[in-house]
């Protein structure tokens, strides 16, 4: 069977870093074409250097591209989340430098060079942070909707309700401008939004079975569970739920997700709805809007690929 290729665009983060480990580990089903990295959780020359460091840390750094991309959102001020992720985005946990640079190539114009190569064989984006690179590759070259198979994003809330206001979800909030732009764009999408994702925590006795996997690299995603867990028990009083790699998963294991056909419109207008996701649930809509998990597989997947690692 064909593996399925892919590009991350993303904004590590903690539960990017997993999402991203998970990825890698999963090289018999993904074909990681390139990592694409925006401002978001922390500032733009931090996530890019978070991805290198995830990258290198699964022995990957000579063979996928990191590509920096926007540094801020389309239209409106900067917002970070560093109470969820530390100053440096990786929990302040300390991982080696990394040596292997970033690629010259800017975020937006690999994926415009990428997508368009892709038209015969289109590919699959996992957005997981702001959407501000695909909007403006959008912008400069709408045509490269035809390189694209679909896009799975992580974002949106509607039931659940928001996690950085009573109504956004933190990625759509950090640019509502350039989801609007991705969410009108009509290619096919699944969204892992707080619906979901809020199924899905991991517990300290399930971080305890990560880390007992014994690779450096499940020891790493041990340690990046566990401070989310922390920094989220702080702020919220919860297990942290596994956002970022619920996209990854929902590849591997579609059959472990649930959700409705939706057209999805985004708040954009200044207030307190400003960045909300509303889903008119309709069967001929392009976007499947997930809503329910089975938390206990999805969570064994998982560890699962983390094992391989050690294989
Ligand atoms: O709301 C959760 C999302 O915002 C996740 O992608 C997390 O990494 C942050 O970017
Ligand atoms: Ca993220």
């Amino acid at each position: 069977m064909r593996k399925r290729q892919i590009i991350i665009d993303c904004d590590p983060g903690l539960d990017d870093a997993v999402a991203l480990l998970a990825a890698f580990a999963a090289s018999d089903m993904l074909d990681l074409v390139g990592i694409t990295t925006v401002a978001g959780n922390v500032r733009a020359e931090l996530t890019q250097r978070n991805a290198r460091i995830i990258r290198e840390l699964a022995g990957r750094g000579r063979e996928i591209p990191v590509c920096a991309g926007a540094p801020a959102p389309l239209l409106r001020d900067a917002v970070t989340a560093e109470a969820f992720h530390g100053s440096t985005g990786l929990g302040n946990i300390a991982f080696p430098r990394p040596r292997v640079r970033a690629s010259r190539a800017h975020a937006v114009n690999f994926l415009i060079r990428t997508l368009r190569a892709g038209k015969g064989f289109p590919l699959t984006l996992v957005m997981t942070g702001p959407m501000t690179n695909l909007a403006l590759a959008l912008s400069m070259a709408p045509d490269i909707t035809e390189g694209l198979e679909e896009i799975v994003v992580m974002g949106g809330a509607d039931s659940e309700g928001g996690n950085i206001t009573p109504y956004a979800e933190f990625n759509v909030f950090a640019d509502p401008h350039a989801a609007a732009a991705v969410f009108r764009c009509g290619v096919a999408m699944r969204v892992l939004n707080l619906d979901v994702t809020h199924q899905i925590r991991t517990s300290d006795d399930q971080i305890a079975r990560v880390r007992a996997l014994g690779s450096k690299q499940a020891v790493a995603a041990a340690d990046l569970l566990a401070a989310s867990n922390r920094l989220e028990e702080s702020a919220k009083g919860r297990e942290a739920p596994l956002h970022d790699p619920s996209t990854i998963l929902c590849l591997l294991r579609p059959d472990l997700f649930e959700g409705r056909q939706a057209t999805v419109r985004v708040v954009t207008e200044e207030g307190e709805r400003f960045g909300q996701t509303v889903p008119d649930y309709r069967e001929d809509g392009h976007v499947l809007w997930y809503n329910q998990a089975d938390a206990d597989a999805v969570f064994s997947e998982m560890l699962g690929q983390i094992a391989r690692y050690g294989e």
